[in-house]
């Protein structure tokens, strides 16, 4: 597998200055593909296509209708689909080419699977459209003009850290601490980011003995779950319960790289009468943010999914202009075949005691917050 950072330092770098707001602003004239069209904009009203993996997460269904009504609100049409559950690969990839050959001018894509979409994007660039991928990546090819995501190496560093926080907090003894590390889907170009920011916390722990990873199951292969689905983190989760935790052997806490299987991992260890670890998450579902209320699920990230939306749609506005497009990176998407710039917004780590302040900004959350205070 391709790997998509060129280096962890010069992501961290790269991350430090977009994150202060030295933002790069760059237009299509760069020559490498994102190019030549940029300074052309095309007619306000026009078709723009959304095309989203299935609803895996809480995110991707508020995306969907976010793209739908701040698209129409900003004068275009919009084509919003979604890749069914099953077949999903070809599903989006027939969606896209429809897209395409519907004449949209902007193509925003949440890939399913980032490596199998260079034939669909190449002809949406062939037919003159801009792509922008969307939250993932999409790899192995010159078609994309831009992404827009969340800091993922900082989304895995977070975690990371919250769970080094969480086992000091609530372990109830000194190091060392039993954990085990899960990772998302192999086919999500995030799920490595993620798993990478989280080690570059965790691996020093492990080499120092503060954190036993029992299983002895540390490469990214055997972590992974397949799809995000909750099923396949609660399988294997009650695997190395059975395997590395019979006994007195205490599980202390688990990287979990979302919410959805965050809770899996957690009825797992409760379906075997275990004590619930500290374990981590990402995304603010509901149900997590109620757990983490309740004192059962330690952190969530909050990634705030109508600010992402917020600025592709800025980026389609520019587009259409054919004014330049705001960028602050430039250095850490490698697709395989070129850097792709970016626009990085910034995550915030959420636990039970920051949880009303890092949701000040998003109510239905908020509320949710403050029910249990
Ligand atoms: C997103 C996460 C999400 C996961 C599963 C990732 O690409 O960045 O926010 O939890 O997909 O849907």
């Amino acid at each position: 597998m391709k790997k998509i950072l060129l280096t962890t330092t010069a992501l961290v770098v790269a991350g430090a200055f977009a994150l202060t707001g030295c933002s790069s602003e760059r237009g299509g004239d760069t020559g490498s593909g994102s190019g030549d069209e940029a300074a052309k904009g095309f007619e306000a009203g026009s078709t723009i296509g959304v095309a989203l993996p299935d609803k895996t997460s809480e995110n991707w269904v508020l995306a969907g209708k976010l793209f739908t009504d701040g698209l129409e609100e900003a004068g275009y049409k919009a084509d919003v689909q979604y890749a069914p559950a099953s077949n999903t690969v070809a599903e989006q990839q027939n969606q896209i080419q429809a897209m395409v050959q519907n004449g949209a001018k902007v193509i925003i894509i949440g890939a399913k699977d980032g490596k199998q979409l260079a034939t669909q994007v190449q002809a949406a660039k062939d037919a003159g459209a801009y792509v922008i991928a969307y939250d993932r990546l999409i790899e192995n090819t010159e078609a994309v003009d831009y992404y827009v995501a969340f800091d993922n190496f900082k989304v895995g560093q977070l975690q990371g850290q919250a769970l080094l926080d969480g086992l000091e907090e609530r372990a109830g003894h000194e190091a060392p601490y039993n954990i085990e590390l899960f990772s998302g889907s192999p086919d999500d170009a995030n799920s490595a980011v993620f798993f990478d920011g989280a080690m570059d916390v965790l691996q020093p722990k492990i080499d120092d003995g503060t954190l036993n990873v029992v299983s002895g199951q540390t490469e990214i292969a055997q972590t992974a779950t397949e799809g995000w689905l909750a099923e396949n983190a609660q399988n294997r989760m009650d695997t190395l319960l059975t395997g590395s935790y019979s006994g007195d052997t205490v599980l202390d806490g688990v990287l979990s790289p979302n919410d959805t299987l965050a809770r899996a991992i957690i009825t797992s260890v409760q379906q075997a009468g275990k004590p619930v670890p500290v374990v981590t998450g990402q995304d603010s579902e509901v149900e997590s943010v109620k757990s983490i209320m309740e004192g059962v699920q330690y952190s969530t990230i909050n990634k705030d999914t109508s600010l992402l939306v917020e600025q592709a749609i800025k980026m389609v506005g520019q587009l259409q202009k054919g004014d330049e497009v705001d960028v602050n990176d430039t250095e850490s998407y490698d697709n395989g075949v070129k850097v792709v710039d970016s626009y990085l917004l910034e995550p915030l780590i959420v636990t039970k005691e920051n949880a009303a302040d890092a949701y000040k900004n998003v109510p239905s959350l908020l509320e949710i917050v403050e029910s249990y205070q």
